[in-house]
């Protein structure tokens, strides 16, 4: 069996494919931007279909355009990478049978309800990403009823710093912190990920839309403050573990409107695979006991 990881160089796809490198027999087939670049979506699936893969074997798409911003600014661009290319991946998967999964965001909700979304939720996006990304959705599900889309949240491991990398490396040298706290989702583990995304390699897993994450909800306020805690514990000299609240309407700098509330529910993923995904915090107690400056 092979296993072709495009956005390999990624936080999710360098997780997947180290840890998939390990724990499988598979043969894990790493893709960067180099090999097969999404911003020319004609040239991306020409550049996928030089690979030898069929039937049994399974392409996880963990490529996009994620600076939320950026692709505000860049609408065009976005729309190829997020939208058009997973499509036309999509389609040449179908044609060799084998199965896509593709890595969908919380940002395709308009983070106005009071409870973490299941997936037949309508999806109702506030930004050019969420919108691009929501678009994706629809190209791989449309081209096989093998595929996968997997939504993911507030990704956050060893291979790429995130938010809590950042918030704790700065409380290295500044005492005073802040993050918002009237936004609120549920951070997903990229080795957490690695574990249960291994369960898509499996045919027996229906194709359809996914949840996946850490179970519980928390602020960027809760995360950060957490994650300063836990790397105090295991002796990084941090200034301060305590973090001021801000609300999103004072993030002036923000371009694209971000949805406040989009925690996700995993329920779905647990009752077909019999795997529940632990608490938030026990994974980022566990990533900050191995994590150095
Ligand atoms: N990060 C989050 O909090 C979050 C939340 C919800 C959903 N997600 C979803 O999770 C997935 C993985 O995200 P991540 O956190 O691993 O993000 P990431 O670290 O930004 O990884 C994205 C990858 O996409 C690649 N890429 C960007 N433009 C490309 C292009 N034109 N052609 C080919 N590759 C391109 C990047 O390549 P380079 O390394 O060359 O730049 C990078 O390896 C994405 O689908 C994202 O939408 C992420």
């Amino acid at each position: 069996m092979k296993i072709l990881i495009l956005g390999s160089n990624g936080r999710l796809g360098s997780a997947l494919a180290r840890s998939w490198s390990k724990s499988t027999e598979a043969e894990i087939i790493p893709l960067t931007r180099a090999e097969v670049d999404l911003s020319d979506p004609e040239k991306a699936q020409a550049g996928l279909a030089s690979y030898d893969f069929g039937t049994g074997d399974v392409v996880v798409n963990c490529a996009a355009a994620t600076d939320v911003d950026g692709c505000e600014r860049d609408r065009e661009l976005a729309t190829r990478i997020n939208a058009e290319a997973p499509g036309r991946i999509a389609r040449l998967c179908a044609q060799r049978g084998a199965r896509l999964v593709h890595i969908g965001t919380d940002y395709v909700f308009d983070g106005m309800l009071d409870r973490p979304y299941a997936e037949e939720d309508e999806a109702n996006p506030l930004s050019h990403y969420g919108v691009t990304k929501l678009a994706g959705d629809h190209e791989v599900l449309i081209a096989s009823p093998l595929h996968c889309v997997v939504r993911v949240s507030w990704v956050f491991g060893p291979d790429k710093p995130s938010f809590v990398d950042a918030i704790v490396r700065r409380a290295l040298s500044n005492p005073e912190a802040a993050a918002v706290h009237d936004k609120t989702s549920s951070p997903s583990y990229t080795e957490d990920m690695a574990l249960w995304l291994g369960e898509f390699l499996k045919t027996e897993l229906p194709g359809g839309i996914y949840h996946l994450c850490n179970s519980g909800t928390c602020s960027w306020r809760d995360y950060g403050e957490y994650a300063m805690e836990c790397a105090q514990k295991n002796g990084i000299p941090l200034l301060t573990t305590s973090v001021a609240p801000l609300k999103l309407s004072d993030m002036q700098a923000f371009v694209a409107v971000r949805p406040p509330h989009t925690a996700l529910d995993a329920s779905k993923f647990a009752r077909l695979t019999g795997i529940t995904p632990r608490p938030w915090k026990e994974a980022v107690k566990e990533y900050f006991a191995h994590w150095r400056p």
